[in-house]
């Protein structure tokens, strides 16, 4: 039996793409913090699709929390073809109002975590004919965003790093993607304390369930981009057609925090 291991899945995109392979008989490995939501969602897919679910609660900033996943995989049997690297979290503001820590946070689990599971589960994934990583990034990975220019930046690292690593590993039969959603209705703008912005945006906001789907659909395909639903596909558009600095100014007006918000 094949697994496919998903980060972040208690909540948000991640439950969501765990929720679009289960649907599609895959079993499943879920990781997050919130034990109590894992489990729940693991009793759902139960019921529902009658696939295999294991969880494990890891705060995946922690340093060992990489090898803490292969040693639970590999000391349970459980061989993955499908890795998720969807777990991240966003800040808002300017970068000198907040506080280092986070950002450090932030960079840590967007960044070095998904390079450390990626490393570390690579003689797993290997062992399968054919095998997937999809990492989750952002269409914030296309632009340098003022006022939220560290998790633009750690989403520019991500995409960048999987169109490199697709190359690397292709001989290994294994296939990576990038997902760059744009607003997705889910947790993340709470945690970003960005709920000021979400209401400026909520025009345009992707259900996790479509962005899911779409994401699947394309890891499976083999894509290296995908950008779902057909705002982000102009915005992405518009961002490479137009100068830098002007799409620059743009999100720096858009994102800018206001005193009254
Ligand atoms: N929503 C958007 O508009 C949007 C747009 C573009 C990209 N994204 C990206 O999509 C991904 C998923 O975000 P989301 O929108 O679904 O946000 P979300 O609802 O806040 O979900 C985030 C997930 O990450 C997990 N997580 C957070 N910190 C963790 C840690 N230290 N260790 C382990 N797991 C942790 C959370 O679980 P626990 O709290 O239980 O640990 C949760 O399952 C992120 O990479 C985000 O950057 C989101």
């Amino acid at each position: 039996m094949k697994y496919a291991l998903v980060t972040g899945a208690s909540k948000g995109i991640g439950k969501a793409i765990a929720l679009e392979l289960a649907k599609r008989n895959h079993p499943l490995l879920l990781i997050a913090r919130s034990e109590d939501l894992l489990e729940a969602l693991a009793r759902e897919i139960r019921d529902s699709f009658h696939v295999e679910v294991h969880c494990k609660a890891v705060d995946l900033t922690t340093a060992t929390s990489a090898n803490e996943l292969v040693e639970w995989c590999e000391s349970n049997q459980y061989h993955v073809d499908i890795l998720v690297n969807n777990a991240g979290f966003g800040l808002w503001g300017a970068f000198g109002d907040l506080p280092l820590d986070g950002q450090l946070e932030m960079m840590n689990l967007n960044m070095t975590s998904l390079v450390a599971i990626t490393h570390s589960f690579l003689p797993l994934l290997s062992k399968s004919d054919r095998s997937y990583i999809l990492n989750v990034a952002s269409i914030a990975s296309f632009l340098a965003i003022p006022h939220f220019s560290i998790y633009a930046a750690t989403k520019a690292f991500v995409l960048s790093f999987s169109r490199s690593l697709r190359f690397d590993i292709a001989e290994q039969g294994i296939k990576v993607s990038c997902l760059c959603p744009g607003a997705t209705e889910s947790e993340f703008l709470e945690r970003a304390g960005m709920e000021a912005i979400g209401e400026k945006a909520s025009g345009v906001y992707m259900s996790a369930e479509a962005v899911a789907k779409i994401g699947v659909s394309g890891m499976l395909r083999g894509k290296a981009e995908i950008v779902p639903g057909l705002v982000n596909k102009i915005a992405t558009t518009g961002i490479w057609a137009a100068p830098r600095s002007i799409m620059e100014s743009i999100a720096g007006s858009i994102y800018r925090k206001r005193t009254s918000s």
